[in-house]
């Protein structure tokens, strides 16, 4: 079967707290059924109004001047690539530390994905971008890890000074903001994925790109429509990659009615894990700064027993989960890069030692507390 979902725990495993609750936060879906009544009485199955309304309603949450709603948030980097002409021959400098789509998309449009290593916030180590430019290089695609802004000033002088274009991997971060900014001003583009587990999901897969520049707008536009025009016209070859009518449906209706309150609990879980965990010396957070606005995709400590911590917290009912065990630079799809263990010691660092526990807005108080204190009473016994 290649149509999985897989299955990690044993069927046996109750757990109490999930990382993800999909069914409570779509349980009001008949509302949403209407809303797609009206499309199959209408009939605009591909693009057509929810589209539209859902990339009005969209580049005013993330204040840019254009949103092209596509397949998905890998097509939406993808897409990004190709309009603005980057391929093969070219690098582009990302992280070894993100979601194997990242890299994949450098990869999968011809260039050459050049890692830069990570802090210990899971984001770009700036200082460490320049030493990795070279003739070849395009573009930065900085990945806000968890919903967490990277330092956009300091890559935007960067990128500068060198010539090169930004493409933010910004799948985590609706909501997010730079230094009381929205992250489109920071780049040529900002891309975002509304895959079910994100924190504005749907029912499958979808994302977007937002850019303030018409020229690249209006490219991916064409890009995602196989180069139409209208019915009779293609201007350039390009994909099919639009965002699904059926799931712009179900975007608008989380946008309009449960954004604000995601975005807020997700805040306030994460401060009260962040001021649980102040005074353990057994669990790592990471540094937050008031210029960064998170929204906690993941909420992430790092611990030593890392292992061990993670199945005690399930077999309590806890529902930990390792984002992710193996950096890219060790994945099989990237050996023909040549790259090695030991090359990025920070990202190997959290591969081994970060864990994320459950932050969603459904998780009460009474739940922080119950995982801080399995967390604590682990380290206690073992010391
Ligand atoms: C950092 C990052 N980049 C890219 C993607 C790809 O998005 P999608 O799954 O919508 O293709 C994701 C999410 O899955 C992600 O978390």
């Amino acid at each position: 079967m290649k149509n999985f979902l897989p299955k990690q725990y044993k069927k046996t495993t109750k757990l109490k707290i999930n990382h993800n609750y999909l069914y409570e936060q779509f349980a009001d879906y008949t509302k949403i059924f209407k809303e797609i009544e009206k499309v199959v009485k209408r009939g605009d199955y591909t693009l057509g109004q929810k589209v539209d309304e859902f990339e009005k309603n969209i580049a005013k949450r993330t204040g840019a001047k254009f949103v092209i709603g596509v397949g998905n948030g890998t097509d939406a980097l993808f897409l990004s690539l190709k309009a603005l002409n980057i391929g093969k021959g070219d690098e582009v400098i990302t992280v070894p530390y993100t979601f194997v789509a990242t890299v994949g998309s450098i990869a999968t449009a011809g260039a050459k994905p050049v890692f830069v290593d990570i802090k210990r916030d899971y984001n770009i180590d700036e200082k460490k971008i320049e030493s990795a430019i070279t003739k070849k290089t395009k573009a930065i695609m900085p990945v806000h890890w968890a919903g967490r802004p990277c330092e956009l000033d300091k890559i935007k002088s960067i990128a500068k000074k060198y010539n090169l274009k930004i493409i933010q991997d910004g799948s985590q971060t609706i909501d997010s903001r730079f230094k009381n900014k929205q992250l489109v001003n920071f780049g040529d583009v900002c891309t975002y994925s509304m895959h079910p587990l994100k924190n504005l999901n749907i029912w499958g897969d979808g994302g977007f790109v937002a850019t303030n520049n018409k020229k690249i707008a209006d490219k991916i536009f064409l890009l995602r429509n196989h180069g139409l025009v209208n019915r009779n016209n293609s201007k350039i070859f390009g994909y099919n990659s639009r965002l699904d009518t059926l799931q712009a449906v179900v975007a608008n209706y989380k946008l309009k009615n449960k954004m604000n309150n995601i975005t807020k609990k997700r805040i306030k879980n994460a401060s009260l894990f962040d001021k649980a965990f102040k005074h353990n010396l057994n669990v790592k957070t990471v540094k937050r700064f008031k210029h960064l606005k998170e929204v906690y995709h993941l909420y992430h400590i790092n611990v030593k027993r890392r292992n061990e911590l993670q199945q005690h917290l399930i077999k309590n009912g806890v529902d930990a989960k390792v984002h992710y065990p193996i950096p890219i630079h060790l994945q099989d799809a990237a050996k023909y890069l040549k790259y090695k263990r030991g090359d990025f010691p920070i990202a190997e660092q959290m591969a081994n030692t970060s864990m994320s526990l459950p932050v969603h807005e459904f998780i009460k108080e009474k739940d922080i507390k119950y995982v801080v204190n399995l967390i604590n009473n682990f380290f206690k016994k073992k010391n």
